[in-house]
């Protein structure tokens, strides 16, 4: 089907225009003023805004977690992805030990193919690189793999020590990888963690005390330190704090390949939602923790100065049950969530509240993801040529964000009663309409898996 999309203020960045945009076989064929072209389908999108579908380069679905999963799997996930403006993802499938990639991307492949309702890709979790030899990297750059995610946290189960960061960061740059990484010091972390339980400190507010800022910071000085030696590009996933932007900040004035991404949790929660001493704390445990709010302000500055590039969500749901298994134990309570489908909406009330221009808030939700993840200008922007990926947002109404109206599998929301404006009115996919009169309408597990290029510096001018 064709569609002509009239009227609406586009937002590409750098641009913005009054404009109409025609849609046919899955791309953007014109766009400019008054198109008169005969379409299957006219919209109009008078007061609205035509931007191209957000990216979210940070999801967790259907991840193992012990003996449970996150709850939304790749076809729930991204129903409530594209119900909050976002067609595409890029997920992470985790190397088990002694796990060759290719089993481990096939692992992930089964998960997602004919089940994903956008397109996506992948970052591959290293675990164990000391099994991986050139075949694995070769194989993800055929794939169109070209990223990777290294942990400093989680040790015995997801970190890597000093050497293996350091040797695989010399593999990435000869593979042209971009690196990921969890930044926060897991060996400190866990004697915090044990101090914590030995007092019988056991709420999940300690989650938070015995993660401390301080050792995010540590964490993000060190492998920014071995990008920097190595002269590899690196790529900061969930900046929480002021103490690990500054150093972040620092590392980029000296050099600019330094990105990191922030969420939507660090934006608008804060230490205080897990120290209300009842039920209520456990829904808020994820990791990094929330820090004092007194570091919004500073995470919302990074976003407009672009010490911080990209507003990802790091979507990992559990349900209220779930947390509840760490009752007695804030070590037990799993860490992740619910947050893919609040990213667009959550962030416009930075646009109303004067802290991001419209067109940042097009750049941090879309193009730089797009840009840095090499997709551009397949995906993030709104041009002739470029995939048909494109939201009509409705900048006039007021919602108020509720677990009863969201569309994630999963109980409770984090963000229950606030009130948000705007809302993805029309919501479509290379071409194909998902999201239209609040229903999902797509076409069931249409998402494809797309190859990406390379990270190149040169994308993000
Ligand atoms: O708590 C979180 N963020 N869970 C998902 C895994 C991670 O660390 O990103
Ligand atoms: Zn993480
Ligand atoms: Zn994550």
């Amino acid at each position: 089907m064709d569609i002509l999309i009239k009227n609406g203020l586009i937002i590409s960045p750098p641009m913005e225009f009054f404009g109409d945009v025609y849609i046919n076989n899955g791309k953007i064929e014109l766009v400019g003023e008054n198109i008169n072209k005969p379409a299957q389908k006219v919209i109009d999108a008078s007061d609205k805004y035509i931007i191209p579908g957000g990216i979210d380069v940070h999801t967790h679905l259907d991840m193992p977690y012990g003996n449970i999963k996150s709850r939304d799997d790749f076809h729930t996930g991204t129903i409530a992805a594209a119900f909050g403006g976002t067609t595409f993802i890029i997920d992470f499938p985790t190397q088990q030990k002694g796990e060759r990639l290719e089993t481990t991307f096939m692992r992930w492949f089964e998960k997602s193919e004919s089940k994903s309702n956008i397109d996506y890709s992948y970052h591959m979790i290293i675990t164990d690189p000391d099994v991986l030899d050139e075949d694995d990297f070769n194989f993800l750059v055929e794939k169109g793999i070209t990223s990777i995610k290294i942990f400093t946290a989680y040790p015995d189960r997801l970190m890597l020590n000093d050497k293996q960061i350091f040797n695989l960061m010399k593999i990435a740059k000869r593979y042209n990888l971009l690196v990921l990484v969890h930044a926060e010091n897991g060996i400190i972390i866990d004697e915090l963690v044990k101090f914590a339980i030995s007092r019988g400190y056991k709420e999940p507010k300690y989650h938070a005390f015995s993660r401390p800022e301080i050792m995010e910071a540590e964490a993000v000085n060190r492998v920014i330190s071995y990008a920097m030696l190595l002269d590899v590009p690196i790529y900061v996933v969930h900046v929480s704090s002021y103490e690990a932007l500054r150093v972040i900040k620092s590392f980029r004035e000296r050099k600019n390949d330094v990105l990191a991404e922030t969420c939507p949790q660090y934006l608008f929660l804060s230490i205080d939602d897990i120290s209300r001493g009842n039920e209520d704390d456990y829904k808020y445990i994820f990791t990094p923790p929330v820090r004092e709010k007194w570091n919004q302000n500073f995470l919302w500055d990074a976003l407009k100065d672009n010490s911080l590039q990209v507003l990802s969500t790091d979507h990992c749901p559990f349900n209220f049950d779930d947390k509840l298994l760490g009752k007695e134990d804030f070590t037990k309570i799993p860490n992740g969530a619910p947050v893919i489908e609040h990213r667009l909406e959550l962030s416009f009330n930075g646009v109303k509240q004067n802290k991001i221009s419209l067109n940042r808030w097009v750049e941090i939700n879309s193009t730089n993801p797009a840009k840095i993840f090499g997709l551009f200008p397949q995906k993030g922007v709104i041009k002739v040529g470029s995939d048909a990926d494109v939201v009509i947002w409705n900048p006039n109404v007021k919602r108020i964000i509720s677990h009863k109206t969201h569309h994630m599998n999963v109980d409770y929301s984090l963000f229950e009663g606030m009130e948000v404006f705007g809302k993805a009115e029309v919501v479509i996919s290379r071409g194909v309409t998902l999201i239209e009169n609040d229903q999902f309408v797509g076409e069931m597990g249409q998402g494809r898996f797309i190859k990406r290029r390379e990270f190149s510096m040169n994308s993000l001018d």
